[in-house]
């Protein structure tokens, strides 16, 4: 039997993450993706979620753009993510002391109608820091081959809108200082609860920003949300 030293485990399984995850990226064929959108277009009413937002508003601000820097923006976010994060959220799954008990008496098709009435809304956002967006886009826009670190726009896109059909979320306009904590928190396996068995609670898309999240530097993480905050 082979023993192998945890860190040679961990970066083996990060990597082969990566490939499954960038595999998964190339051969998202385009009748898959026609299937996917119809399905996520047939499940949420936006009206019927306008009505049902008000409670949403106290933190994440008119039409989801939020004021206070911790809380996310979610005007604009792709509908599929959304429904999935609320979902996780309400389950105790993604740990959120403020909004869960918001979120608790929702159904299934509630979520899927709020989650479809802020896709349809504009994120408005601040300014990128001058100091930090440089170094930022470099790395969204190129990557570092060294480091293992692929390329932010293959999933995000090129302004950050992410990618609606797979649930990629959009990051353009999001607070730096959101982002930052989600960029540790990813890292720290913190972002989502463990099962008994400490398998991380989340869908299968979380895996790929974990593993990708392991190999970024605390300076590599206040860029990148500097340079996501002004994208547009
Ligand atoms: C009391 C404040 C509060 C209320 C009310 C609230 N939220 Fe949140 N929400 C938060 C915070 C804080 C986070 C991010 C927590 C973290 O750091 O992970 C969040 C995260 C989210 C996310 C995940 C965003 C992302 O980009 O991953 C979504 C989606 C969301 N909220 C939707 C809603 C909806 C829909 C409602 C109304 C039904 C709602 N929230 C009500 C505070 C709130
Ligand atoms: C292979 C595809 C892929 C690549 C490459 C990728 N991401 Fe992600 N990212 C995702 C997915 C999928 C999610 C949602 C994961 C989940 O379910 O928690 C995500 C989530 C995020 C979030 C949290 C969004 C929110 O609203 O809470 C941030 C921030 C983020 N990514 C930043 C980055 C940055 C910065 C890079 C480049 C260093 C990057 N991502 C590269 C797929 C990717």
């Amino acid at each position: 039997m082979t023993t192998y030293k945890p860190t040679a485990i961990r970066a083996a399984r990060i990597t082969a993450l990566i490939a499954a995850s960038m595999a998964a990226l190339a051969s998202l064929a385009a009748p898959a993706m026609a299937a996917e959108t119809a399905k996520a277009a047939a499940t949420g009413s936006a009206e019927a979620g306008a009505a049902k937002s008000a409670t949403c508003l106290a933190c994440h601000g008119p039409n989801g753009n939020s004021v206070n820097p911790e809380w996310p923006v979610i005007a604009g976010q792709n509908a599929r993510y959304m429904a999935e994060q609320i979902t996780l959220i309400r389950d105790g799954k993604r740990p959120n002391l403020l909004m869960a008990p918001i979120v608790k008496g929702l159904s299934d098709q509630d979520i899927l109608d709020i989650a479809a009435y802020f896709a349809t809304q504009t994120p408005t956002g601040h300014e990128a820091d001058p100091s930090f967006w440089q170094a930022g886009e470099k790395l969204y826009r190129g990557g570092d081959a060294a480091r293992g670190i692929p390329a932010c726009l293959a999933c995000h896109g090129p302004v950050g809108r992410g990618n609606p059909a797979a649930g990629y979320p959009a990051l353009r306009a999001q607070h730096a200082v959101y982002a930052v904590k989600q960029l540790s928190d990813y890292a720290g396996d913190l972002r989502y609860t463990k099962d008994e068995k400490g398998h991380v609670q989340a869908g299968p898309n979380s895996q790929m920003m974990l593993a990708i999240a392991a190999r970024l530097t605390a300076e590599d993480r206040r860029n990148l949300a500097s340079y996501i905050q002004g994208m547009r």
